[in-house]
């Protein structure tokens, strides 16, 4: 007898690929009786879609996966090692995009874009559309510290034991640790034990993710709250202004003041920065772009670079090259790298970069996850003030995430599309930039572009677009002078 799997007003059909669904649906696990009433079981109230998808999306989406599974198993064959335990509080060889091969990360993408694609098609849409409540959790259980209090308790500590440490009530407590462990950051080793595990280590306070998740769900969260009210407001919703974002109109004044006048914030903000670039690789702007071949005493200045700490990676990779880091006075932070700052290959020298021309005559000028923070009118005022710095030669990176649209279309430049069926931005395997946009956003009416946005920014502060090189999961978009 054929096997049936699908249904159309009522009617019953064999299916042409029934062979894929004979593998999948194995007869012993289906009686005859089940055969039957599913295909006999009248339809449900209409209407509905009655056509529905082939089920060749579903298996193609499996076979990615199987195949993905298999490259990360033999990838950690390769060294020797076992792919670490959920419940492990070990880092794992492969847990940062720098630790692993762009095949692996590239599984990584699959495994994370296929498993959420087919989950969203299979399961009632309203299990995919509920969320808000894990951010919450995540708030709660980082200001609350309560990774730290689980350090080094292999058999975890019972909620009455952390809520005396913590001070938050034990089975409110014991609420948010048990939501977080249905999504597997920390394990409830017994009833009301909880401990830490893999997720829940990055939570530390001394680990700068746990700094970047503090960021996120505290006053990144508070001005995502209201951004729905701030788009919908006559008055602002259709503004550009950084100061007509959500953020300002929750927490009283701009990002960068908040920062200066909360300082204990404002620390976290930078170490949060240290931590979302672990997360998304901090050696790949290494391999991005072909540094070593820039001659001896290239001069690079990190325009908006915070502390440091991407360019000071570039020169501890590549000797050749010196940089002077460029942001406000307050944010200007030397103490990560003392060696190379004594070598006197990195100079820190504050800037405006609204008000203020960079240090002249650099070689590139370099500028990481900062025009992202910025609508298109402030774009084009720091990189017109770039401009009147550069001599000739000079080059302008701009790195940030270059988004794609979520359909498949011709595009512009060498990004690659996802393998089909999957979402050509591989849906949730990268869905970290499309997040981030939409902080920045609420932040400060700023957006992350696609390449197209790039090249439209850069003809509007008359500058060239010279190339695009893939760094990780962000782009590095290459301008010179026209
Ligand atoms: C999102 S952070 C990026 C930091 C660093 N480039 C990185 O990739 O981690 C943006 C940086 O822009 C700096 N910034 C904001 N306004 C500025 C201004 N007017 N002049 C110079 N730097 C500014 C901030 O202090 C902050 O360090």
């Amino acid at each position: 007898m054929p096997t049936v799997i699908h249904q159309t007003n009522g009617e019953s059909h064999a299916h042409p690929k029934s062979t894929v669904i004979d593998k999948l649906i194995k007869p012993s696990t289906l009686s005859e009786d089940s055969i039957t009433s599913f295909t006999t079981r009248p339809l449900p109230n209409p209407p509905f879609d009655a056509t529905g998808i082939d089920t060749a999306h579903l298996t193609d989406l499996l076979s990615l996966i199987t195949s993905a599974v298999g490259t990360v198993i033999s990838e950690y064959n390769a060294i020797g090692h076992r792919v670490p335990a959920l419940s492990s509080t070990l880092p794992g060889p492969f847990d940062t995009p720098d630790q692993a091969s762009p095949t692996f990360t590239k599984a990584i993408q699959v495994i994370e874009g296929a498993c959420a694609q087919l989950c969203a098609t299979v399961a009632g849409p309203g299990h995919t559309m509920i969320n808000y409540e894990e951010s919450a959790c995540l708030q709660i259980v980082t200001s609350a510290k309560i990774s730290d209090y689980l350090l080094d308790k292999p058999d975890g500590l019972h909620v009455s034991d952390l809520s005396l440490l913590s001070g938050l009530e034990a089975d409110k407590l014991s609420r948010v640790l048990r939501r977080l462990a249905t999504v597997h950051c920390y394990c409830e080793v017994k009833p009301n034990v909880f401990a830490n595990n893999r997720l829940s280590m990055k939570l530390l306070s001394s680990d700068p993710v746990g700094s970047y998740v503090g960021h996120v769900t505290d006053e990144c969260m508070k001005a995502g709250t209201y951004l729905a009210d701030t788009l919908q407001d006559l008055e602002v919703g259709h503004s550009q202004s950084p100061d007509k974002a959500a953020f300002p109109r929750v927490l009283g004044c701009g990002v960068f003041d908040y920062y200066t006048k909360h300082k204990e914030h404002g620390d976290r903000f930078n170490k949060a920065m240290v931590g979302w670039g672990r997360v998304t690789g901090k050696t790949a702007l290494v391999k991005a772009y072909p540094w070593s071949e820039l001659p001896k005493d290239t001069l690079i200045c990190d325009v908006g670079g915070g502390n440091g700490h991407r360019t000071l990676e570039l020169v501890k990779a590549s000797p050749q090259l010196m940089v002077v880091v460029q942001d406000l006075e307050a944010t200007l932070w030397t103490k990560e790298y003392p060696e190379v700052v004594k070598e006197d290959r990195v100079a820190f020298v504050p800037l405006d970069f609204f008000n203020g021309v960079p240090v002249k005559d650099c070689d590139i000028y370099y500028l990481s996850h900062v025009l992202h923070d910025w609508p298109d009118a402030e774009c084009i005022k720091i990189l017109c003030n770039i401009r009147k710095a550069m001599k000739a030669t000079s080059r302008i990176l701009v790195h940030d995430y270059v988004l794609q649209h979520a359909v498949r279309t011709d595009m512009p430049g060498n990004q690659e599309l996802a393998p089909e069926p999957l979402l050509p931005n591989y849906g949730a395997g990268k869905v970290r930039g499309y997040n981030l946009d939409l902080n920045m956003m609420a932040a400060f009416n700023g957006k992350e572009r696609t390449l197209d946005d790039f090249i439209n920014l850069g003809n509007r502060a008359d500058l060239r677009f010279v190339r695009m090189c893939e760094s990780g999961e962000t782009g590095l978009v290459e301008f010179c002078l026209p």
